[in-house]
């Protein structure tokens, strides 16, 4: 009786449901994060990790009911063996529909033939070697490239008044594509490279590669290093060692200034010239509603670098693709939605997916180290308009 009583129940219910429009069940997308919380790189990964945090809490209600799991896990710097562990582990026991995060190159590229085995799409969030992103066709970047970065600002030094440069970048995938892109845009410009050095990517002494680079007494010195340590100690042996009063112009890639780490390198001498994507002084609104938000979360002295705006625009990202799908990622799906996709709202400037390569098309900015208020900051002082990596047209695929 109860029985019948529990089917009459249901049928009843049933009824009423037919009624009305189905209810759409509650879906989880879950999302490998993995990053390089420890390590070399923790100061920039921690930026990163807070954005991902501070995009949840501001935009989280977008989504409706379905929910976002985030699964982090830490592959402790370049460590490629470790990331694919991590991935797979991600891919065949959590099951996750996204991987993203990726920090150092060599460990997205361990990471690539999985996705492709297993269609899963990744958005890399900061890993920066141009060639990587062909190594699998579920790959997403919305950082940059060193291409996008070098090949412009080497040709902003050649026209500038710079005319030897000497250049020293770390020794693996996006040092090497730094040097190439610098020397190519420097060299079209009728610039001249006096000399260039590979650093080591695991505990660099800067001093004495910096020490040889002042003695060469070239015009400028152009470099390339990871955000984080190896940033703040590069920049404190260009001062400690007094290249600038040598006559010796740094110039770089944004990686060397990232903004929150100013703060703690001290003086550094005048006419620092970097390019980016990024820089938390600038002046554009949805700038400065981002840096309110960020010193509201994370209090009146903290700064977003660019780290925390490649992986904040790869939360919006992955938001795009989740709202577009209701919360049912199909990997083929989640391509074509990327591709192509455009944001107008990120702080640092209009983005946009090129649809053929896969890699971000974005302002890149010439920017002057200066005191704003008495505090470091990366000054805009001209924007090269919706840049697209240069290497796909100089490497065409086979
Ligand atoms: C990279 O490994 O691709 C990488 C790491 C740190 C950067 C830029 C690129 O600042």
């Amino acid at each position: 009786m109860a029985r019948l009583g529990t089917l009459l129940c249901a049928l009843a219910f049933g009824a009423t449901v037919a009624a009305t429009p189905p209810a759409r069940a509650a879906e989880t997308v879950k999302v490998g994060v993995i990053l390089a919380y420890s390590g070399q790189a923790a100061a920039s990964v921690k930026q990163m990790d807070e954005a991902i945090n501070l995009y949840m809490k501001l935009h989280g209600k977008e989504l409706g009911d379905t929910k976002l799991d985030l699964i982090r896990r830490d592959d402790t710097g370049p460590n490629p063996d470790m990331a694919k562990r991590l991935a797979r582990e991600l891919i065949t026991r959590d099951k996750v529909n996204l991987l993203a995060g990726f920090y150092f190159t060599p460990n997205i590229n361990a990471v690539a033939p999985l996705a492709t085995e297993a269609k899963v799409p990744v958005i890399i969030m900061n890993a920066a070697t141009s060639a990587s992103i062909r190594l699998s066709p579920y790959l997403v970047r919305v950082s940059q490239t060193l291409w996008q970065q070098s090949y412009p600002l080497g040709q902003w030094a050649g026209h500038h008044g710079i005319k030897r440069a000497y250049i020293a970048v770390t020794d693996y995938g996006p040092g090497h594509d730094a040097e190439a892109a610098f020397a190519r845009g420097f060299t079209e410009a009728g610039g001249t490279v006096v000399g260039h050095v590979e650093m080591p990517l695991k505990n660099a002494d800067y001093v004495p590669f910096l020490q040889r680079i002042k003695d060469e007494k070239p015009d400028a010195l152009f470099v390339f290093v990871p955000g984080s340590r190896d940033a703040a100690a590069l920049m404190r042996a260009y001062s400690d060692l007094g290249l600038a009063a040598a006559g010796v112009r740094l110039i770089g890639t944004g990686d060397i200034v990232p903004d929150n780490e100013l703060a703690e390198m001290g003086n550094v001498p005048d006419g620092v010239v970097t390019i980016g994507l990024y820089s938390a002084v600038a002046d554009r609104p949805a700038n400065k509603a981002f840096v309110a938000a960020w010193k509201a979360e994370y209090g009146p002295d903290a700064v977003p670098s660019p780290f925390a705006v490649g992986a904040w625009d790869g939360m919006a990202a992955i938001f795009h693709v989740v709202k577009a799908q209701h919360g049912k990622i199909d990997p083929d799906r989640t391509m074509q939605l990327l591709k192509g996709w455009r944001d107008d709202d990120s702080p640092r400037g209009p983005i946009m997916i090129d649809p053929q390569t896969r890699d971000i098309v974005q302002n890149m900015y010439i920017r002057k180290l200066e005191r704003v208020n008495g505090k470091l900051a990366n000054v805009e002082v001209e924007t090269i308009p919706m840049v697209q990596d240069p290497w796909p047209k100089l490497n065409p695929p086979k």
